[in-house]
């Protein structure tokens, strides 16, 4: 099973990931988690996107393709993969739609996740107190929501014009807004 998880900053993303992966036991790729461990080691890629992040912007697309062009290569991900915060740009997109016909992956769906915008600047200050995250400040958690919405809003459209878009409540609690998901998913 091929899934994506789309949705603005706080929305619950990484939360749902992991709990759809354990039930379909598939990889829980997401794009943050990768970069920020990137810039834990201080690559070359960690020092470029570090640039980016801290200032709540996108890392440029072409970064990101050469990663997940990698990744879904590896062995491991052959059982089925969950993109979480891949793709989130139109670019991004259709660079994935290219890898994975190459690939011969097809993907079942893209579950979208919403909350109103104030839910979600607050669960993330909430989280500024232990996360670590250096864009979990509350300027850079606007920022984020405003990036979300200029860049990777116009992804649904693109995905619901592929029949691929399944739209979940995501505000509530965390064990019903995974029966919402496995529903959509059926
Ligand atoms: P990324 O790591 O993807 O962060 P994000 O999209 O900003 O989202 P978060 O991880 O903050 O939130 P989430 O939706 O995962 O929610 P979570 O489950 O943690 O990206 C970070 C940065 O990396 C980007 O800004 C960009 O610079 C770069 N980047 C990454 N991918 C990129 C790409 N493809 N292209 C370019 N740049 C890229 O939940 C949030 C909080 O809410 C937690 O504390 C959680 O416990 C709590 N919570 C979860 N569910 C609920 C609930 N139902 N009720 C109450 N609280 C809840
Ligand atoms: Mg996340």
């Amino acid at each position: 099973m091929h899934l994506i998880f789309l949705g603005p900053p706080g929305v619950g993303k990484g939360t749902q990931a992991k709990r759809i992966c354990d039930r379909f036991d598939i990889i829980h790729l997401s794009t943050g988690e990768i970069l920020r461990t990137e810039i834990a080691v201080q690559s070359n890629i960690g020092n470029q996107a570090k640039l980016f992040i801290d200032k709540g912007k996108l890392v440029p697309d072409n970064v990101l393709l050469d990663i997940i062009d990698n990744r879904l290569k590896n062995n491991d991900v052959q059982k089925g993969y969950l993109l979480d915060g891949f793709p989130r740009t139109i670019p991004q997109a259709e660079g994935l739609e290219k890898i994975m016909k190459e690939l011969s992956h097809s993907l079942k769906a893209t579950v979208s996740l919403s909350a109103n915008e104030d839910e979600l600047v607050q669960r993330l200050i909430n989280r500024s107190l232990e996360s670590g995250r250096s864009d979990d400040a509350q300027d850079i958690i606007r920022q984020r929501q405003k990036v979300f919405w200029e860049q990777t809003a116009p992804l649904l459209d693109f995905y619901r014009s592929k029949n691929l878009l399944k739209e979940v409540n995501g505000v509530g609690e965390i064990s019903k807004i995974t029966e919402r998901i496995l529903e959509v998913l059926i």
